[in-house]
């Protein structure tokens, strides 16, 4: 039984969708530091093992849930696995979705900010301008209106449409930056930092790290990808695309690790770590830039068009299940699933604020780490490991053979091989990084 719902009306509309929402923050800011602090390449080395084998397997798995249905992440457990618990999965996911979308706007409004402050020439020192009060929620309630504008416009009109517009500026900037990175001085010493393999630095830390950061960057294990995977047409070549999906994603975090560290290491500053990096160490580095003013412009540009594209996807996860199981017209779910976000998203703000820390503070950590911690390490290994229990085991072998080849019309070889790692590598993989990450062995 399918549905009469909106589909993506082109393969690279509904390539860039996906590759939208895989790559943002996460590839641009958070990965290069990850890679630079624990080891090199030997921490890419690790994170692209779980890419390929974890990660891209799973994204495969979600793009079957919500292809086979087309439905949002509650209603597609439902249909496949009725009279059980499994919809909960679909809640649980889209709850973690809107952890994320709230500490991610109030960085998205940070890149927003900053992208306007780099076109009046004017950067503030982030120290005390992420402790101030109403200019960050004002730069991150615009950043929710984006994401509202967009998505009030639909699948076709609103996410792909704007896909196919922001993504390939998004590449061209992406681009320009490299060009300009590898032409400086230190671009030989920067990208030894990122490239040079150290594998002492790697432990258990590293790993869990690197398992959280490659969830993160691609999207997967909450249900985000079910939802876009529920828009794409019938004959989509799920293996294939998924897998071009994780490469250009994997591609854009390396090229990111390409722009930051030899612009750094030109002009004899430190990486920094965090925030820092994108809103301290780089606006010092353009400072010094030949045409620094026009780079850092785009530089941020980039981060708030890689956030954007990002967030759209966290929010329309929630959105298809408000339209569906909760009989929501579009309009309505768009500002519910907004004004939730944006309502946790001033608490994650509000818990930088220096007089309202204390209060948003739960066990030591403000809101604002608390969720990035609690997501990214926690939630999504976690709901990912459900995921492959759930198409691994608890849907028929055949479910995967049909959903893999196109009921027969595609080759097969992939089969074996997903079937393998959802069933067996996937859920105990995680399951023992996991425990090496709480120190239990
Ligand atoms: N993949 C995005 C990034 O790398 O910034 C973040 C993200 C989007 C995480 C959507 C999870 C998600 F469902």
């Amino acid at each position: 039984m399918t549905n009469q719902r909106a589909l993506f009306t082109t393969k690279l509309g509904g390539i860039l969708a996906t590759v939208g929402s895989a790559v943002g923050l996460g590839n641009i800011w958070r990965f290069p530091t990850e890679a630079g602090e624990n080891g090199g390449a030997a921490f890419l080395l690790i994170y692209f093992g779980f890419v390929l084998l974890l990660g891209t397997p799973l994204m495969m798995a979600e793009f079957m849930v919500g292809r086979a249905t087309h439905r949002g992440a509650v209603s597609a457990m439902r249909q496949l696995s009725p009279h059980s618990g499994w919809f909960l999965w679909g809640y649980a996911g889209s709850i973690t979705m809107l952890l994320i979308v709230s500490f991610y706007a109030v960085v998205a409004g940070w890149t927003l900010s900053y992208a306007c402050f780099s076109v009046v020439d004017q950067l503030p020192d982030f120290q005390e301008y992420s402790t101030r009060l109403w200019m960050p929620l004002g730069f991150m309630t615009v950043f929710f209106l984006l994401n509202a504008g967009i998505l009030l416009g639909g699948v076709t009109k609103g996410i792909e449409r704007a896909s196919n517009i922001l993504m390939p500026i998004l590449a061209l900037f992406l681009v320009a930056l490299c060009v300009n990175s590898l032409l400086l001085p230190g671009a030989r010493q920067g990208l030894n930092y990122l490239f040079h393999p150290d594998f002492s630095k790697v432990n258990s830390h590293v790993i869990v790290s690197a398992l959280g950061q490659s969830f993160f960057s691609i999207s997967c294990g909450i249900g985000c990808l079910l939802t876009y995977g529920s828009y794409l047409p019938d004959h989509t070549q799920l293996g294939k695309t998924a897998l071009t999906i994780t490469m250009l994603d994997t591609l854009i975090a390396v090229l990111a690790g390409v722009i930051i560290f030899p612009a750094c290491f030109s002009y004899n500053i430190t990486p920094d770590a965090g925030p820092g990096l994108a809103f301290i160490t780089l606006p010092t580095v353009f400072q010094q830039m030949p045409g620094g003013y026009f780079w850092s412009i785009i530089f941020f540009l980039l981060l708030v068009l890689a956030a954007l594209t990002s967030s759209i996807s966290l929010l329309e996860g929630p959105i298809a299940i408000l339209q569906e199981d909760f009989h929501m017209k579009r309009r309505t779910a768009v500002c519910v699933a907004t004004t939730t976000g944006w309502v946790l998203g001033v608490l994650c703000s509000l818990s930088l604020y220096p007089e309202l820390t204390a209060h948003l503070t739960i066990g030591g950590r403000t809101l604002f780490d608390l969720f990035d911690g609690l997501t990214a390490d926690v939630l999504m290994p976690l709901l990912g490991f459900l995921m492959s229990l759930f198409v691994g085991w608890r849907l028929p072998k055949q479910f995967i053979v049909e959903q893999l080849t196109n009921s027969g019309v595609t080759s097969d070889w992939l089969v074996s091989v997903v079937l393998f790692i959802l069933r067996f590598f996937a859920p105990i993989s995680i399951l023992l990084i996991f425990l090496s990450g709480l120190g239990l062995f």
